[in-house]
């Protein structure tokens, strides 16, 4: 479904300053749960090891990159941005880094952040990361205005469920910052603007009743669940708009023009990069995770 790109932005309530932090903890911790856990027999594995196959592959293509190397600025790393709890990065970190210890490589470091850290969720995180190579930046982080001491170094920035909660112009901001800073950014969503992702987004309702036993829930969740269904509703309202407002490659693209026009008339010197996407299904018959990266090009010192 192709969306004006100047679509009215809309709301999602557990993104509302009213909405209860148990509320939004709670839409959250379901969102991590649905990442993490495979859901028989329509889940052969959970979502978030396509999300690990598609960072192992980018950060394959980065490593290989002589020239970006030969630029002196030291080891990759993946940051996070707007982790929120942690969401699926904890198990996405152990499968690639798994694979990189089983083919004798180091682990790659990866870190979370966010705005409003999290920061008894990630100690909890970092705790059970077996290689050790999971930290996180204890001090609030705008992915719109990376710290200098991020940019310093080699990265890659992910956004796991998160980019569409943006506005235009935060969006542009957080391509032009990644533009400037990083080495390539990698936009993850599990819903679009298709219908069979809309479809597929109603069967959050009873999955919510199914998966809340799994969540710790306190009693006002127990609550707003089973005897009014208020958090059943809301997950499918959110996640109906949040297909609503996901972005298509075509869109990003269209941003990241704007932001190297901005940075171009900032007097920047600014690379090129190149801009991709793809889906692979998570769930039968027609849940696909979508994702689109963005990668400088090592050679280019041009814009568009
Ligand atoms: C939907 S939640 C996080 C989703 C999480 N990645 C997951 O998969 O569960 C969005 C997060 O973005 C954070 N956030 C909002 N604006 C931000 C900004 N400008 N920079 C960084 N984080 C931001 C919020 O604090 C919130 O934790």
């Amino acid at each position: 479904m192709k969306l004006p790109y100047n679509r009215p932005h809309f709301f999602e309530f557990h993104d509302q300053p009213w909405c209860p932090p148990t509320v939004t903890a709670q839409a959250q911790a379901i969102l991590t749960f649905l990442w993490t856990h495979r859901i028989p027999p329509f889940q052969s594995r959970a979502p978030y090891h396509g999300a690990a196959d598609v960072l192992s592959g980018l950060i394959r293509e980065l490593e290989g990159d002589k020239k970006a190397q030969e630029k002196g600025k030291g080891r990759l790393k993946v940051v996070d941005c707007c982790s929120g709890a942690g969401g699926p990065i904890p198990a996405i970190e152990r499968v690639v880094n798994k694979q990189r210890v089983d083919s004798g490589l180091t682990p790659i470091p990866f870190v979370l952040s966010d705005l409003n850290p999290h920061l008894s969720s990630w100690a909890k995180a970092t705790a059970t990361s077996t290689s050790n190579a999971l930290s996180f930046i204890p001090y609030p982080v705008d992915a719109t205005h990376a710290p200098a001491e991020l940019t310093r170094e080699r990265h890659i920035r992910t956004f796991c469920l998160s980019f569409h909660h943006f506005n235009e112009d935060a969006a542009r901001k957080i391509i032009q910052d990644a533009i400037k800073g990083a080495d390539a950014l990698c936009i993850f969503e599990l819903q679009e603007p298709r219908l069979e992702s809309l479809l597929e987004l109603l069967a959050i309702f009873p999955l919510v009743f199914l998966v809340t036993p799994f969540t710790k829930p306190t009693i006002s969740i127990l609550i707003l669940t089973y005897i009014l269904p208020v958090l059943p509703f809301l997950m499918v309202f959110d996640g109906l708009v949040s297909a609503y407002r996901t972005r298509s490659l075509e869109h990003v693209r269209y941003l990241a023009n704007l932001a190297n026009l901005t940075l171009n008339l900032e007097g920047n010197d600014v690379s090129e990069w190149s801009w991709n996407e793809g889906r692979r299904r998570h769930t039968w018959p027609s849940g696909k995770m979508y994702w689109i990266i963005g990668k400088r090009e090592s050679d280019g010192s041009s814009s568009w």
